[in-house]
């Protein structure tokens, strides 16, 4: 099976569970940037407007695959801002995807991501999982934003999402 890995991240963390899920999975492992610096301006107002920023590579150029796994974050929640351009390509050249992330958790699960996805995409995804840093700390469930945003996956964090990640994955390969 053809499975691309395509990750956004802005302080690494989904970068390093989407690098370590590719491994696994012996998949090609695509990282967006943006041209333009991200800031928590930037993203507060992308978040507020719905807009779509520039991102390279272009979703223009992506191949076609069996299974995207897109990875990112979530941010207020919903997914970042910089995966949207590729959400949209899908919408009119459809491919069975899915969205995967550590987000933080701090405020509970973000349970509009199955919707926004549908809609931006055109289609369901094959594969919804939102992993919390809020269960990765001792004091879950009252963790504060401030602890899970300033947190940075350990390898043996990176190790025990990868697992549980792709025992749902396996699922749909
Ligand atoms: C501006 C901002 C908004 C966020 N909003 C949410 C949110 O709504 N829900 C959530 O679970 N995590 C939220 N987070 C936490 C991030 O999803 C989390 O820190 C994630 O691991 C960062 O991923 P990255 O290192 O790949 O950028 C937010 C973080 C930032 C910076």
């Amino acid at each position: 099976m053809n499975i691309a890995v395509i990750s956004y991240s802005y302080t690494g963390n989904n970068e390093a569970l989407a690098g370590s899920v590719a491994k696994e999975l012996s998949a090609e492992h695509i990282q967006i940037s943006e041209p333009k610096t991200r800031t928590m301006g930037s993203i507060a107002l992308d978040m507020m407007f719905s807009r779509t920023p520039q991102v390279q590579p272009a979703p223009k150029t992506l191949g076609n695959y069996d299974l995207i796994l897109f990875f990112g974050p979530v941010w207020m929640g919903h997914v970042a801002a910089p995966l949207r351009a590729y959400l949209k390509y899908l919408k009119s050249h459809p491919q069975r995807y899915g969205f995967l992330s550590i987000s933080g958790g701090a405020d509970g699960t973000n349970p509009k991501l199955g919707g926004e996805l549908r809609k931006r995409a055109g289609a369901a995804p094959a594969v919804l999982i939102d992993l919390h840093i809020a269960d990765l700390l001792p004091n879950s469930p009252k963790t504060a934003r401030k602890d899970t945003s300033a947190y940075r996956l350990t390898d043996g964090d990176i190790n025990q999402l990868t697992h549980t990640m792709m025992k749902t994955i396996e699922d749909v390969i």
